[in-house]
């Protein structure tokens, strides 16, 4: 079976005041009931997937193995970082649980939505002859606006099927750049999602990152380890270097295969993302809480704590209200949450 691995490393601050530190966009309930988390780990039920691998940071352990109990979905292991390496050293380590054989593993951060799970396995399924002869694959998500946020994927020749050689990979281009992608159409956004042997991923780092390999090595096997938890050696991981698996490794093997895929992904990357992806009622409206809205449209609201917020006679505007913190700015105008995240750090 394929092995799911779920990172839940991020500590989001693009959505801001609702996502923290101690509660990151994984942990939260965005676009429906259940957790970000709990809709990644439900994703890969039935026969076909083992039981998960999650890795995730050591603070949140417990509300981790909460969420995913009450998803009924019980990991296999629960690997707790100490500190934060990025997803190279992350995915070396769920290799390293795994086993590190042979076993195709389906890496997927926790905080993306998919909407069509379908088309999602149907692409999985399409991958793995190319997976089990050694490839590394990631899924390419159709591009429809210049992002800069993304990494960007040169879809090459024809591997079979619906699997096509990755002929170069463009990581958070700049604008100008990201726009001639688009315009070009021979481009993918990665999607941050993979499926490779243990066994070959491993390989590749130690050919590309070889101290990133030993520090993770050496940390699983001085790990502590207590029921489905398992704590990585501090010391030793701290030796590995900090980097993203697609800087790491995707960028340079060899053997890299995109599957295009069309399912409905959204990283919902800000608050404007989520207002697009989510269901609005008559007025254009999307609101969670205690909210009154009287001719007011387009307007995302949530409010959190029983604080009530109402408005009246406005539209295309977000107001997020949590605690002691609220925020009111123009629909279109998310990214800069983190002008104000900068603003409280002075
Ligand atoms: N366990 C663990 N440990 N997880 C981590 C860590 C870590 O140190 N760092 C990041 N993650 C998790 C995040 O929670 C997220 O779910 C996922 O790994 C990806 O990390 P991001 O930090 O969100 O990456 P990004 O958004 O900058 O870029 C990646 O994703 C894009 C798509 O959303 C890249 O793969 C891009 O190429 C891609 O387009
Ligand atoms: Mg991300």
């Amino acid at each position: 079976p394929i092995i799911p691995v779920i990172l839940s490393g991020g500590s989001g601050t693009r959505l801001w005041p609702l996502s923290r530190p101690e509660l990151p966009k994984q942990l939260l309930p965005l676009t429906a009931e259940e957790t970000m988390l709990q809709l990644t780990a439900r994703r890969t039920g039935g026969e076909r997937f083992a039981a998960p691998i999650v890795v995730a940071n050591a603070l949140h352990a417990d509300q981790v193995e909460a969420q995913l109990a009450e998803a009924g979905a019980v990991p296999q292991a629960l690997v707790l970082e100490p500190i934060g390496r990025n997803t190279a050293p992350a995915i070396a380590l769920a290799a390293i649980a795994a086993g590190g054989g042979s076993d195709p593993i389906l890496v997927m951060p926790s905080d993306h939505v998919i909407a069509d799970v379908e088309a999602f396995h149907a692409a999985i399924h399409a991958a793995l002859p190319l997976v089990q002869e050694g490839w590394l694959v990631t899924f390419g998500i159709t591009p429809d606006a210049p992002e800069t946020g993304y990494g960007w994927i040169k879809v090459g020749e024809q591997l079979g099927g619906r699997v096509h050689r990755v002929e170069h990979f463009v990581e958070k281009p700049p604008l100008d750049k990201a726009q001639a992608m688009l315009a070009a159409g021979n481009y993918a956004w990665n999607g941050g999602i993979f499926l490779f042997r243990a066994d070959m991923y491993l390989g590749a780092l130690s050919v590309y990152a070889p101290e990133m390999l030993v520090a993770t090595q050496q940390a699983m096997e001085r790990a502590r380890r207590e029921g489905i938890r398992i704590w990585p050696e501090a010391e030793a991981f701290a030796r590995s270097p900090s980097d993203s698996i697609d800087y790491a490794v995707m960028e340079k093997a060899p053997r890299v295969a995109v599957v295009p895929v069309a399912m409905g992904w959204s990283d919902v990357g800000s608050w404007d993302a989520l207002h697009a992806i989510s269901e609005a009622d008559g007025d254009g409206n999307v609101h969670r809480g205690d909210v009154i809205a009287i001719e007011t449209a387009n307007c995302l609201v949530r409010s959190e704590a029983g604080k009530r917020v109402a408005l009246v006679g406005v539209r295309d505007l977000i107001v997020v209200a949590v605690g002691d913190d609220v925020i009111v700015l123009p629909r279109g105008r998310s990214q800069e949450v983190k002008k104000i995240i900068e603003a409280m750090k002075r």
